[in-house]
């Protein structure tokens, strides 16, 4: 064995790197932007399970109750001994719904960019479905990952998407995810997706403006995150969450708006701030369900069913994979 010179702290991963470099690349860029995925550490993660219970953030109700309601007609999407994958699980209280609508489901791969989240919420699950092998996969399901040998063996794969994360892409990028989906899952898959629908702007506005200020933390949280992993020197104080409804471009946005002239350091880099500048740090797309059917027709999905609430604030809609992919556009 060949002894290797001991570096003098640990060698940096290499997805620390990508971290550095993607939030280097976006500060320098105009207007600033940070990719929404870095929001997703231990404690980005633990907010947004929060966010998820305030009074003003209706989707993930919603969703919830449009599963509920549905679950059995859902579940008849799972055949028996299926592998039910899901992207960006976080903490898996709506796979539940289907795992309990669902037993003869054989296996639930959640695939999560917060390994911590995964690996803690799987111990919990396997100890309420004793029968289910549950099998989480620390990964950005945005790039290309491997499914276990045993969800590749299943007779197939039923993708799971909900919380309107597909609503966090670009639209082109929305479909190009899917296609990557339809790759990943394989022949005869289906997908069962969550989203978010076009509605009034106050109820839009209110939803990610909550009065107790926890998006506001998950927002900032994101520079805390920057400040330890990457030897910044962010002052919070001087930084302020906004989140508004584009109307013309049917999405949410969100940055982190700087309160003054400043300047802020990062991985070495100096990046200074007008007053009022912001860094985009996610936008949040709102869909109808014709809108959302059309963009996965032309990603390779069939769509099957589309299940809404009542007041149409929400809609989860059920695909199955076309035999012939449809051509790839320039667009994509
Ligand atoms: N995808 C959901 C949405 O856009 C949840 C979400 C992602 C979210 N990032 C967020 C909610 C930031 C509030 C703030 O609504």
């Amino acid at each position: 064995m060949v002894a290797l010179a001991r570096s003098p702290r640990p060698l940096p991963q290499v997805a620390d790197d990508t971290f550095a470099f993607d939030v280097v690349d976006g500060l320098q860029a105009t207007p600033k932007r940070v990719p929404a995925k870095y929001f997703y550490d231990d404690t980005g993660s633990q907010l947004f399970e929060r966010i998820t219970d305030l009074p003003e953030y209706y989707p993930t109700r919603c969703e919830m109750r449009i599963l509920r309601a549905h679950a059995a007609e859902i579940a008849k999407l799972i055949p028996d001994g299926a592998a039910l994958v899901e992207f960006g699980a976080g903490a898996n209280k709506k796979a539940r719904i289907l795992l309990q609508a669902a037993p003869n489901i054989g296996l639930y791969v959640p695939v999560d960019i917060c390994g911590e989240m995964i690996e803690r919420e799987a111990a919990e699950l396997r100890l309420d479905f004793p029968q289910l092998t549950v099998l989480p996969v620390a990964a950005d399901f945005t790039q290309a990952f491997d499914l276990p040998a045993e969800a590749k063996a299943a007779p197939l794969r039923v993708g799971f998407f909900p919380g309107s994360t597909i609503g966090n892409f670009e639209p082109h990028e929305a479909a190009g995810f899917l296609r990557h989906a339809g790759k990943i899952l394989g022949a005869r898959a289906r997908l069962i997706v969550g989203v978010d629908l076009i509605k009034p702007a106050e109820v839009l506005n209110a939803a990610y403006n909550d009065a107790e200020g926890i998006t506001a933390q998950f927002n900032l949280n994101l520079l805390t995150r920057i400040n330890r992993e990457l030897g910044g020197n962010f002052n919070l104080d001087c930084f302020e969450h906004h989140a508004f409804y584009n109307r013309e471009r049917h999405r949410i946005e969100m940055h982190l708006a700087s309160l003054k002239r400043q300047k802020a350091k990062v991985a070495g880099e100096t990046i200074e701030f007008r007053a009022g500048e912001t860094i985009h740090t996610e936008n949040s797309y709102k869909y109808s369900t014709e809108k959302l059917a059309a963009l996965a027709r032309g990603a390779g999905w069939r769509p099957l069913h589309a299940w809404n609430d009542e007041r149409k604030y929400f809609s989860i809609q059920a695909f199955e994979l076309a035999d012939e992919m449809p051509p790839l556009r320039a667009a994509e």
